[in-house]
């Protein structure tokens, strides 16, 4: 960890050749080595994390194992290695933290009210503002393309899912960003960025509560008033269902997918002759999606808690200990996939396709928004390569945000000639 560069953040006691979860921008320009040599030091790597430990875990079949196995959850009750207190907790909660049977429960009501039928209703609102997004930026010639693309294309969606009108983006922005970082451990936030993450709790939590009342009096064909409906016919889901609920689906839905176009464009803008082939064929679209949630994902690893001893690939755990199945390292694994560190788009878009990647997670919590955050990327990459071939970096000054769970570019700065 390199304190020097961030002196205000608690600094855990790991090595610097690790320094897999320094939050300074250098590091998060190119985690990647860390990652590996976090995986060729030891597979089980112990990162302390203030008084307690968490175990790494970096090759790919161990994340599947915890991922897939019922011995390992989430801790809803009490505090953990992650999250050493409550007092200042605030942030997501909702199912994505819960086990059986409250988990199952939650999400089977969400997927009633989001739907194929729901999602593939957004096509025609995501393609006219997909291409007015590309009609500006292209007017404008060079450009912030996470500014102008990547960003308002999955805020302005998810805040007309939710019935949040435009004036408000920005409000709703602020507090996606606070709730995103307050996703990292916390020895690993600083005292503003933990309070922060309180006060938009709070403030999410005020503004939600008015609008829910407002749709469960005048509902309207948005997701959030099909989610009040819910709850009244099975009159399952609470108030603060409701409001944990929206939590979720801004962090889950939004920083995400700006990320994922993001980190897509990048790595095609970098392997120029991988975006010549895709261009010359847009079915690859897909593939490119794929091969970025595994070379480069918005998700770089989730947490997990043993709910009974149990053991991974002959290693011991207690119950309560907890792991970090790091998907950005375990998705690098050279037993796993062959040529790793390279990106190659061939590897989803061929006849024998890889290993399936872990970018939308996998076993119970695997992504209820996948089908969504597949149809906007897949439609807002199209219609950048396909009027954009010789798309290009106007700068090599790469800024990453501090983010560690969800990794993403601060700016992306390219020429968009015809
Ligand atoms: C590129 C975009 C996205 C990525 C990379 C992504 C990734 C993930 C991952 C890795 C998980 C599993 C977390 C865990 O196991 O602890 C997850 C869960 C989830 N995602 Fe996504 N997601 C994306 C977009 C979306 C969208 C657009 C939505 C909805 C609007 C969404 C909603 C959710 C929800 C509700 C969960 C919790 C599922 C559960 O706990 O059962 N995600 N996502």
């Amino acid at each position: 960890m390199n304190s020097a560069s961030t002196s205000s953040v608690v600094a855990p006691a790991i090595p610097p050749a690790f320094g897999a979860f320094d939050p300074a921008p250098e590091r998060r320009a190119d985690p990647y080595p860390s990652y590996r040599a976090l995986r060729e030091a030891d597979p089980f790597y112990r990162l302390p994390l203030g008084a307690q430990q968490v175990t790494i875990l970096t090759r790919y079949q161990d994340c599947v194992t915890v991922l897939q196995g019922a011995e390992w959850g989430r801790s809803e009750e009490g505090t953990n290695a992650w999250r050493p207190s409550d007092a200042l907790d605030g942030g997501l909660r909702s199912f994505l933290r819960m086990n059986p049977p409250n988990h199952t429960r939650l999400r089977g009501l969400v997927s009633k009210a989001f739907t194929p039928r729901v999602i593939s209703g957004l096509r025609p609102r995501i393609t006219a503002l997909v291409d007015s997004l590309v009609d500006a930026a292209q007017a404008a010639g060079e450009v912030d393309l996470i500014d102008v693309f990547a960003r308002p294309l999955p805020l302005r969606l998810i805040c007309e899912l939710l019935g949040v009108p435009a004036r408000d983006e920005e409000t709703f922005r602020g507090w996606a960003a606070a709730l995103t970082r307050g996703l990292d451990p916390d020895h690993l936030l600083t005292p503003a960025e933990l309070a922060q993450r309180v006060d938009a709790t709070r403030e999410f939590d005020a503004y939600f509560t008015d609008l829910i009342t407002d749709r469960r009096n005048r509902p309207t064909d948005d997701l959030l008033s099909n989610l009040v409906a819910v709850r009244e016919q099975g009159d399952r889901l609470t108030e603060a269902e409701l409001l944990e609920l929206c939590a979720l689906l801004l962090v889950a839905g939004y920083e995400t997918t700006v990320n994922l176009i993001g980190n897509a464009v990048l790595a095609l803008v970098r392997n120029p002759d991988q975006l010549a082939t895709v261009h010359a064929d847009l079915d690859l679209v897909p593939a490119v999606i794929d091969e970025t949630l595994r070379y480069d994902p918005p998700i770089q690893f989730i947490g997990r808690f043993a709910l009974q001893d149990t053991e991974v690939s002959g290693r011991a755990f207690r119950s309560g200990d907890v792991v970090v199945t790091l998907l950005a390292a375990a998705q690098r694994d050279p037993d796993a996939f062959g040529d790793p560190e390279r990106f190659d788009i061939t590897r989803y878009g061929g006849p024998a396709p890889a290993l399936r990647h872990l970018g939308f997670g996998l076993g119970i919590h695997y992504c209820l928004g996948a089908p969504l955050a597949r149809l906007e990327t897949e439609i807002a990459l199209r219609a950048l390569i396909r009027r954009a071939p010789r798309l290009a970096l106007s700068t090599d000054q790469l800024a990453y945000r501090a983010h560690l769970v969800v990794r993403g570019l601060q700016t992306l700065p390219v020429r968009l000639a015809p």
